[in-house]
């Protein structure tokens, strides 16, 4: 992976501001809500009706997550981001990514299971209700977010489709669609993106699909409609635009681990004590943040998680 880019903190709106300048455009009432959601994204709808989510007030129950940290901002989240299936270039995903098709959309859910079963995207947001979790989200590349997800324990939608007992991992795949993902017609990774867990940190209650933040249904380049987040692990291990869930006997091949397998484990939980070969883990820097600030353990979720590694040896299982 490439190392991150510093964004100028003049690019970046703090949540005020934005909140202030929405308030000003509504009162006002010259423009769509499209096009206010637009203006917070720094990107254009398309018409009235918007190619872009239908936006509502950004909505959270917290300003801070539990360590008292801010969230960022819902411009800072959805303005910066990884995506290689559009660009490696973080700050124009959100615009490539802009016309996604994310509707309908389908998850196949099958493998080492007594009921494989595909759901439609509806399906899903009807049968597991969703519950807001505000996470840290840490990349391997040293930057990190405070984010208000909307989603629901994957634990729930494992259950729906019973592991059998053979089942030890879980294999995520991600929507292959070269002729609308410009990024996937580079030779350089084997595409579909896909990523696993072993099937205990799938259960694991910290883990979920996510489906919106901010009150807001996900947009493209945050990995709409669906997608994983696994909060105390490198941000890479949370792929998005997933469409196949697959239980299996063996730990999967996941894109990261087979272009670099000396760079990325297949564990990837964040380790500050564990450097990367090319930089450190030490530290890192909060989006929207001048200094940096020490990485922990397990990204903060330690008391969580740490049972789950137990006996093992967190440098040979990066
Ligand atoms: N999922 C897919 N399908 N493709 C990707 O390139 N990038 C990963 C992860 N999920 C990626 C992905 C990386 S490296 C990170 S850090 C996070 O998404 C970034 O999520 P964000 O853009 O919502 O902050």
């Amino acid at each position: 992976m490439k190392p991150s880019v510093p964004i100028p903190p003049s690019e970046i709106t703090p949540y005020h501001l934005y909140l202030s300048r929405r308030e000003f455009l509504k009162a006002a009432g010259i423009v769509s809500a499209g096009a206010l959601l637009a203006a917070a994204c720094g990107v254009q709808p398309s018409s009235e009706s918007g190619s872009v989510a239908t936006p509502v007030a950004p909505s959270v129950s917290a300003q801070t997550d539990e360590l008292g940290d801010p969230l960022n901002t819902y411009e800072e989240i959805t303005t910066y981001n990884n995506y290689y299936e559009f660009t490696t270039d973080k700050q124009r995903v959100a615009r490539l990514a802009e016309n996604f098709k994310t509707s309908p959309w389908e998850v196949e859910v099958g493998g080492l299971v007594h009921k494989p079963q595909t759901f439609g995207l509806e399906d899903l947001l009807k049968k597991f209700p969703s519950e807001e979790r505000i996470y840290r989200m840490r990349c391997v590349e040293a930057w990190s977010m405070v984010i208000p997800w909307q989603g629901f324990p994957l634990a729930s939608l494992l259950e729906a489709v019973e592991p059998t007992s053979e089942a030890k991992y879980v294999r995520f795949e991600a929507v292959y669609d070269p002729d609308a993902m410009p990024g996937q017609k580079s030779k350089f990774y084997p595409w579909p993106y896909t990523e696993g867990l072993r099937l205990d940190e799938a259960m694991h209650d910290l883990t979920i699909m996510a489906t919106g933040l901010y009150g807001a249904p996900l947009l493209p380049q945050s990995g709409a409609p669906l997608r994983l987040v696994v909060p105390w692990k490198y941000g890479f291990k949370s792929i998005k635009g997933v469409v196949k869930i697959e239980l299996t006997k063996f730990p999967p091949e996941t894109l990261w681990n087979t272009v670099a397998p000396q760079e990325y484990g297949f564990y990837a939980n964040v380790n500050p004590q564990v450097d990367h070969p090319r930089w450190s883990q030490a530290t890192e820097r909060r989006i929207g943040e001048a200094h940096r600030r020490p990485t922990l353990m397990f990204n903060g979720y330690e008391a969580e998680v740490a049972s789950l590694y137990e006996g093992m040896d967190l440098r040979r299982n990066f």
